[in-house]
Formats: structure tokens, C-alpha cells, sequence
């Protein structure tokens, strides 16, 4: 048995806050009622705060196709540096998670990973908007969030009976089945590669409108009334897309919605001298629309802060600002920005990063769980003080296209337990 009792950190959970210290089993992956003196090892927390580790709906880990990229190990190292113990893996791999025998491979690569890994498979064969998935025999794999991330569903009628199969699916642990959308009405935002307005017309780029986002989401809400299934909205960038969800929540429609720290912190400005690390889908937006989506968050409108961690290549982020891929890396920063750039208290940020994720991605009962006996031991340790400096050479992940390199931030990952193993210990993974 290998108990680790965690010395000296204040214990903050949706029970509150106390004085710890916490011991966890490695063997029965729960926190455990034992006296530290009696643990086979100490973490020392002194002047941290320990809390349920997070769990991020929205990370690409490129593997099978890209492992240039990331890989199922670098991605579940940077996750768990980040204090993540669960992500969600996106299915737009190559070839695609649309399928029982892809679906099974990543779940066996994902069994010495550094944090659960729990793939979501695309709704449509491909991603190509056409026919379903079998998601019947996926959900049997485990699957409980289907996307076409990167890409939205565009016929709606297909999208309808998406949520219809969906609704009509039993997961053997009682967890619904969710659509998860990535709201894009791709005959308006073809050809753009920023967000329409000022700054594309200065930069002569091509933009997608804020509206290429809200039909979708617009039109997704509706489905959800007509059907009475969930759905969860992605990334929202727009204040339209906040006011829509807000709005849809008010009128009792079964809706969700994630934002990521590249949306609440940053705008289309950004882009100005055309450097590819700002390139992103849904594109950084205005100013009015980064404080909607810091108000969605305050606000419960939001539920999840999640990362859409999306490495690339650089030889693919060298590319002119059109022909380079969107996306950029978030795994490793994103507490530290929530916590220095969102005036939230500490039970909100905790709730965003852990506790609703995790009861989206049918996690609840394993990941953003009370720290009690009995309970999953995934937690994190977090000095909330200490001042750092993203660094782009200094992250885990394969890629360095962070857009943060440089940026002052507030908050360090200390510890990462992950089913009572410390997986990180004192900023370091551990393997
Ligand atoms: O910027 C993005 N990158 N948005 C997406 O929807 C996909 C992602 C990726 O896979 O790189």
C-alpha cells in the first residue's frame, strides 16, 4: 500500500474550506481516514491550497495521425502539470474517432497516461457532416460526448436526429449522453481566418463574423427545445452566443456552454503583425466581446472554462497567417490566467474548472468530487501567490504555439494527485 498524507494545505471544496492534512492510497485511489504520521510519505503544502484537480471538455491530443504534435503522454503530462485529472480527447485525429477500433486504441494508450483520458467520438462518419456515427456501440466503448469539433454539424435535420439517437442511448453508469457543438455556419465564415471586423479590414484578411457562430448556436438551442435533449455549446467567443445561452438557460432548455482562457483574455488586436499563434477557430474577438464572455462566466451562464488545447507543429504555425492551422495550447496555463485575469472567487473558479466540467463529461462520482474519505483521491495542490512567466520552452507539451509566452501570471500547479498517485511534485511530472 503507498499512502501519501499532504501536510499543511488549506482544503477548499464545495463542503468549504479547512485546515488538511489530506492522505491518499494509491492502491484504492481514494482519500483515505488515516493518521499522516502512519503514511508512507509526505507532501509538504504548507501555505497551498488543496482542491478537486480539474477536468478540461476540450483538448486535442492528435493522436493517432499527428504525434509530431502531441501525443497521448506529452498531452496527459502537460494536462497534469496544468492540475487537470481528467480531459476530454477531441475526436479529430487521423484517422478520425468515429469508430469502435480507433475509439479502443486510444483507450488502451490512454491506460499509462498521466491523467484519465476520456475520448469523445465524432457524431458524423469522418466529421463530414453526412451520416451518423455508430454511437450506440460507441457509448458501449464508453463514449459519453459526441462532437465534429473543428467543424459544426451543418444540416440540421442531421443534427436533429443526432440528438434523437443521443436521447434514445442508455450509458451503463446513468450518464447522459451529450452532442457537443462546435457552432460554426461554415458557408459564413469560409475563407476567414480572423474574426470580421476592424482589424481584418487594416489587416486585409479575410474574416468570419461573429454571426457565423451565432446561427449555430441559435439554431442548436432550437434543436434542443424541439428534441428536449442537451446540447453543449463550445467555445463561445461572440456576445451574441453568451446572450443566446444566457436567454436559453432563463427559459429552462437544457443547455450548456464552455469558454476558453484564449477568449477571455485576448481580442483581434492581437493578430496585428499576423503572427499564425493568434490563429484560432472560433477567432479571438473585441473587446465587448471578451467582457460578455467574463460576464457568462461570473454569471453562470458559462459552466466550464475549457482549454481547446491545440498544438501544432511549428514548420505548420510557420505558414502565412491564411494557410497556417487555428488553434493554440492552453493545458499548462489555464488556471493561472483564470486566477489572475477573471475577478472570480476561488468556489467559482473551482466550480468552472472542476466540478460542472466534470458533470458535463459524465465524470461526476470520479472527478471534481468533495475531499473525503471514501472519495476519489484527484486532487491538486495550488500556491494561488506564486508569480510566474509563461515560457514556451519550458512547457510539456510537444508544441510551443502558446500564445501567453511572456505574459505574467499568478498561481502555480504545485501537486497533481491522480487516483492517489502524485503524478506532479513541486511543478514536476513525476514520469
Ligand atoms: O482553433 C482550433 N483548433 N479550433 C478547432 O476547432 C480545432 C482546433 C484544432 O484541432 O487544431
Amino acid at each position: 500500500m503507498t499512502t501519501v498524507a499532504i501536510m499543511g494545505a488549506t482544503v477548499v471544496d464545495e463542503d468549504g474550506e479547512r485546515a488538511g492534512p489530506v492522505v491518499v492510497d494509491q492502491s484504492t485511489k481514494q482519500v483515505v481516514e488515516l493518521d499522516p504520521a502512519q503514511a508512507d510519505r509526505e507532501l509538504d503544502a504548507t501555505g497551498c491550497i488543496l482542491v478537486p484537480a480539474f477536468v478540461d471538455l476540450h483538448v486535442h491530443l492528435r493522436q493517432p495521425g499527428n504525434e509530431a504534435a502531441e501525443t497521448i503522454e506529452t498531452g496527459s503530462r502537460a494536462a497534469a502539470l496544468g492540475g487537470y485529472s481528467a480531459v476530454v480527447a477531441m475526436p479529430n485525429t487521423t484517422p478520425c474517432m468515429d469508430s469502435a477500433a480507433v475509439v479502443t486504441e486510444v483507450l488502451s494508450w490512454a491506460e499509462s497516461a498521466l491523467c484519465h483520458i476520456k475520448p469523445s467520438a465524432a457524431i458524423t462518419v469522418g466529421r463530414d457532416g453526412h451520416a451518423l456515427s455508430p454511437m450506440g456501440e460507441l457509448v458501449e466503448l464508453g463514449v459519453r460526448m459526441f462532437t465534429d469539433d473543428g467543424t459544426g454539424v451543418q444540416d440540421a435535420q442531421l443534427m436533429r436526429r443526432a440528438l434523437e439517437y443521443a436521447g434514445s442511448l442508455a450509458a451503463d453508469d446513468g450518464a447522459e449522453i451529450v452532442l457537443s457543438q462546435h457552432c460554426e455556419v461554415t458557408a459564413l465564415s469560409q475563407g476567414g481566418v480572423m474574426h470580421e471586423g476592424a482589424w481584418s479590414a487594416r489587416l486585409g484578411l479575410g474574416g468570419q463574423p461573429a454571426e457565423a457562430e451565432e446561427l449555430m448556436v441559435m439554431r442548436d438551442i432550437a434543436l434542443s427545445r424541439l428534441t428536449g435533449q442537451r446540447v453543449h455549446v463550445q467555445h463561445l467567443s461572440t456576445a451574441g452566443s453568451v446572450e443566446m445561452v444566457r436567454r436559453a438557460k432563463a427559459e429552462g432548455h437544457p443547455v450548456t456552454a464552455e469558454a476558453t482562457p484564449h477568449h477571455f483574455t485576448l481580442t483581434d488586436a492581437c493578430c496585428a503583425d499576423y503572427d499564425t499563434v493568434f490563429k484560432v477557430h472560433p477567432p479571438l474577438r473585441t473587446d465587448s466581446d471578451v467582457d460578455a464572455v467574463r460576464q457568462g462566466l461570473a454569471d453562470g451562464t458559462i459552466d466550464a472554462i475549457a482549454t481547446d488545447h491545440a498544438p501544432h507543429t511549428q514548420d505548420s504555425k510557420e505558414r502565412p497567417f491564411d494557410a497556417a492551422p487555428p488553434g493554440m495550447l492552453g493545458l499548462e496555463t489555464a488556471f493561472a490566467l483564470a486566477n489572475t485575469e477573471l475577478d472570480l472567487p476561488l468556489a467559482k473558479l473551482l466550480e468552472l474548472m472542476s466540478t460542472r466540467p466534470a458533470w458535463i463529461a459524465g465524470l461526476g462520482g470520479r472527478h471534481g468530487c468533495p475531499i473525503r474519505p471514501g472519495q476519489p483521491a484527484n486532487l491538486t495542490v495550488i500556491d494561488l501567490d506564486h508569480a510566474w512567466t509563461v515560457d514556451r520552452g519550458r512547457l510539456a507539451s510537444l508544441a510551443v504555439n502558446t500564445p501567453f509566452h511572456g505574459r505574467k501570471v499568478k498561481g502555480r500547479i504545485r501537486h497533481t494527485i491522480y487516483e492517489g498517485e502524485p503524478v506532479v511534485i513541486d511543478g514536476k511530472a513525476t514520469r
